[in-house]
């Protein structure tokens, strides 16, 4: 329990609620609605997309290629040879997005930054007609009265970054960026992420080689590209806060791997908050605690990353919220093993989403809020991706999503939960706002609320999209 109060409060404050309304009569089923799974006043609702994902027009308004314009466009590595080309076509129909947004009711909208079509060398001299773009974005989300929370980096990296991540440069080219569209949009914009998921754009582009630039990289050098990832994050913060107005916001939407205790038992749950921390030791714990911890250091001996002065104060920049993008739970539970805890590997009865990645686990919504809280104590936290690809049958003009529906029902369930204990988490974000440009998966893969034919554009709002706007206008889980 963290917070000013308890469940237990909390349910003396429904008590009260659900007696006013039932002597109000006609109150009654509004006051049970309120009481069932209902979130705090303000809580923020909102979607997510990403620029590579839904933007297109790769060659417009110079723009600079990609890491993923080079492996989208590099036969075998996407699925039927997807690339991001043309995607949502979000560049030029971004007001009808902002229409989709509105309709949703949603007060807040995570977007990302093409850092290549600022600089699209990944450095150097800044080009207009990118800032511009997303100046007119911004605006045109504030005039409809949605908040935007901006994301520099959502995997993008312009290619003409002499060896990418690989290179401690590049953290250094990130920062600058950073910095520069701090001052640019800040005026605006009063929630900046630095990265998102290091884990993703480290491991599965180095080691597993699935992503953008798809290599199969040895322990030591994989080490060194996770620090790299870290550092520019750090770096960032540090870049964003020194030219941002005052009273920005800096976080971070990071992909924490969640060990899941296999029961709610006081020595299950400590060892999988154990293995939580020691999982995440060269990602979010690193940047928690400002420092490598000794399990993983030991763990990799001569393959630890090659750390230089500065860089640990760097990477534990202290900031003013971390933002997690939560899918799949692992399962983990208490053993006499040194470590203390054994993981559970998925087997084939797993249930999962379209993705077979996408293992249905509800409760690890729950314990990765309050795991992070009581690790770290953050300030603030966000939901910054939840969501789920379907298989999304077209059948007489409508999107009868209804098992994406039950999969958001159960973790936003989750989500109140650690809510409704005190865990500070102040906003949701929905992945995806549409269907989009799902990374090696191509076009195969649908994680949207609305449904978008990649032929004519049109978007077509699911039977998830309802749903979610009844979420949002009851702030209460339907
Ligand atoms: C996350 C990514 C996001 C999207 C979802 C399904 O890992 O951040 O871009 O692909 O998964």
């Amino acid at each position: 329990m963290v917070g000013k109060f308890s469940r237990r409060d909390l349910g003396k404050g429904f008590g009260a609620a659900f007696a006013t309304a039932a002597i109000g009569g006609s109150g009654t089923a509004a006051a049970l609605q309120r009481t069932h799974l209902s979130f705090p006043k303000g809580f923020k609702w909102g979607c997510a997309t990403a620029a590579y994902q839904i933007e297109g027009a790769v060659k417009e308004d110079g723009r600079g290629a990609t890491n993923w314009d080079l492996f989208s466009h590099t036969p075998g590595k996407v699925l039927g040879g997807d690339t991001g080309d043309v995607a949502d076509d979000s560049y030029h129909r971004y007001a009808e997005d902002t229409q989709l947004l509105k309709n949703l009711g949603v007060s807040t909208y995570r977007m990302s930054l093409a850092w290549s079509r600022i600089f699209p060398e990944g450095r150097g001299k800044p080009n207009p007609k990118g800032v511009d773009h997303y100046k007119r974005v911004v605006d045109n989300l504030l005039e409809n009265g949605i908040e935007p929370y901006v994301t520099l980096f959502h995997w993008d990296l312009p290619a003409a970054l002499p060896g990418g991540w690989q290179n401690r440069d590049t953290a250094h080219a990130f920062a600058d960026y950073a910095g520069y569209m701090a001052g640019q949009l800040s005026d605006r914009v009063k929630n900046i992420m630095t990265v998102n998921e290091l884990r993703c754009f480290t491991d599965l582009g180095h080691q597993v080689g699935i992503h953008a630039p798809g290599l199969k990289l040895p322990a030591a050098e994989v080490n060194q590209v996770r620090h790299h990832g870290t550092l520019a994050h750090g770096l960032a913060v540090q870049a964003i806060r020194a030219h941002a107005k005052r009273g920005t916001q800096v976080g971070i939407a990071d992909n924490t791997t969640f060990y899941v205790p296999v029961m709610d038992t006081p020595e299950h749950v400590a060892a999988a908050k154990k293995a939580t921390r020691e999982m995440n030791a060269m990602f979010l714990t690193a940047i928690m605690e400002g420092r490598y911890i000794d399990e993983y250091l030991t763990q990799e001996g001569a393959n630890a990353p090659k750390v230089q002065a500065g860089d640990m104060a760097a990477i534990g920049s202290p900031l003013d919220f971390v933002a997690l993008n939560i899918y799949a739970p692992e399962w983990v539970r208490a053993d006499s093993s040194p470590k203390g805890y054994a993981t559970i590997p998925h087997i084939a009865s797993s249930p999962h989403m379209a993705s077979p990645w996408l293992i249905v686990g509800p409760e690890v919504a729950y314990w990765g809020i309050r795991q992070v809280s009581e690790l770290w104590a953050p300030k603030v936290l966000y939901v910054s991706e939840n969501g789920a690809s379907a298989d999304d049958p077209v059948q007489n003009g409508r999107i009868d999503d209804a098992d994406r529906v039950m999969y958001l029902r159960n973790y936003i369930s989750q989500f109140q939960r650690a809510v409704s204990e005190g865990y500070p988490l102040k906003g949701y974000f929905l992945w995806s706002l549409m269907d989009n440009f799902e990374w090696a998966d191509g076009y195969s893969k649908r994680f949207g609320i609305h449904y978008v034919d990649f032929q004519t554009q049109k978007r077509t709002p699911k039977l998830s999209a309802a749903w979610y706007k009844e979420v949002i206008a009851r702030n209460a889980v339907v």
